[in-house]
């Protein structure tokens, strides 16, 4: 199978379950899986291929059954980004507003952040809950945000980890199966997919992530799920944090009204497309942020699984300021050069297993489009082990341009709607 897509021919149906469920048991080694996950990236599947695989993951586990949950459940997903917490801030948001969230989340990516690392920093919090536990939180408090459990797609939980060390992430068959076995099996009625484009997504060209976004759309509807896409913005991170217990601070700060705009413009936008699709007839998520719903449905759902929402956030031992050395406006910020000097302070991984750092990453005080002196302090990096400072420097390298009297530089948070 491996020469075989390696010299550009088809799967079968029964090779693509065989491999999978071959993989799954152990059978097949993960120096095979990778080459073939090379293979896939680097000469595509089409279709029938991809749909053939997602099924495959999916059949690889359970199905999740949401049948006594009486609200409709809604659920969204991105494919990954730079500071995108948004997910903190829209599970609880749509719940106030009437729906019930079964967020199955992943850890970081790659250069990319993950919401369980996030909301690990957490002091207490726990991501890994029983089958009973899940149904229960979401019962009590309208969202539940947890680890899939080991039964969930066990076939895409190995290949994840594999593909993260092996530099396979960044294939459209493999995201889209990836992302929609889990989805399918999770058995939400209702999925809004946020395809991130630019340079600190996987898909960096916006036409790619369209053909990923449509691949899922179509996966989706063929499983009864009903699916959207919005491809958005991902040159310049979302808001101000980039890293596990930072993110989960600025989450927070919308929770409770504040915010910085990207994050709350997202936010809001998701929700309204969520319960659209889901039917859902409840409150405005607007008035959800507003009147506090949304931050009692937060603080209850944290509780539920462990955590201290009033316990004060993990905070890195080391800090380093990244100052201007020129000045002008900021036309641009590389949302791939922060998200991988994070990634080097500790906030992700680069080991399968390895421990991230609570409080690893950056703080930015300006993004495109602002007046800039030099010397002005632009991002503080945090990490508790300072030999981490030079190398997540080199990466800062050109992560921003400043130019005299520029044009700010920006993808439309919004590139394109699929339905
Ligand atoms: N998120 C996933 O769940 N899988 C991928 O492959 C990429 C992002």
């Amino acid at each position: 199978m491996i020469a075989a897509k390696r010299d550009r021919h088809e799967l079968s149906d029964p090779q693509i379950d065989w491999v999978i469920s071959a993989y799954t048991r152990g059978v097949v080694a993960d120096e095979q899986m990778a080459a073939l996950a090379m293979a896939i990236l680097l000469n595509g599947m089409n279709s029938r291929e991809i749909s053939r695989w997602t099924n495959a993951m999916i059949n690889s586990g359970e199905r999740m059954n949401w049948s006594s949950i009486t609200r409709p459940t809604a659920d969204k997903h991105s494919t990954g980004g730079v500071g995108d917490k948004i997910t903190l801030p829209l599970a609880p948001l749509v719940a106030a507003c009437g729906g019930a969230v079964p967020q199955l989340s992943g850890r970081g990516l790659g250069h990319t952040g993950g919401t369980l690392d996030k909301l690990e920093s957490i002091p207490g919090w726990r991501a890994e809950l029983s089958n009973e536990e899940m149904l229960k939180v979401l019962q009590d408090c309208g969202a539940v945000i947890c680890a899939a459990g080991a039964g969930l797609a066990p076939a895409d939980k190995k290949l994840y980890a594999l593909r993260d060390v092996t530099a396979t992430v960044e294939a459209i068959p493999l995201i889209a199966s990836s992302i929609m076995s889990k989805k399918i099996a999770e058995g939400t009625s209702s999925l809004v997919l946020d395809v991130k484009t630019g340079s600190g997504a996987f898909m960096s060209d916006p036409a790619q992530a369209g053909i990923l976004a449509r691949t899922m759309v179509e996966l989706g509807k063929n499983a009864g799920v009903k699916t959207r896409a919005l491809v958005t913005a991902m040159d310049v991170p979302l808001g101000l944090t980039v890293g596990n217990a930072l993110e989960v601070r600025e989450s927070v700060e919308v929770l409770a009204g504040g915010g910085p705009s990207d994050v709350i413009e997202l936010t809001l936008l998701l929700a309204r497309e969520m319960i659209e699709l889901a039917g859902i007839s409840g409150k405005d998520p607007e008035s959800a942020l507003k009147d506090g719903s949304a931050m009692d449905v937060w603080r209850k759902m944290i509780s539920a699984q462990g955590g201290n929402p009033g316990a004060p956030l993990p905070v890195a031992r080391e800090n380093q300021k990244f100052l201007a050395t020129e000045s002008g406006r900021m036309v641009g910020m590389d949302a791939m050069k922060v998200g991988v000097a994070a990634w080097r302070l500790g906030a992700g991984r680069s080991r399968q297993g390895e421990k991230v750092q609570a409080g690893a990453g950056i703080e930015l005080h300006a993004k495109p489009g602002e007046e800039i002196a030099a010397g002005q302090l632009l991002m503080t990096l945090h990490t508790d082990e300072p030999e981490r400072f030079p190398r997540a420097l080199d990466a800062l390298a050109g992560s921003v341009t400043i130019v005299a009297g520029g044009a700010v530089n920006r993808l439309p948070l919004i590139v394109e709607r699929i339905q």
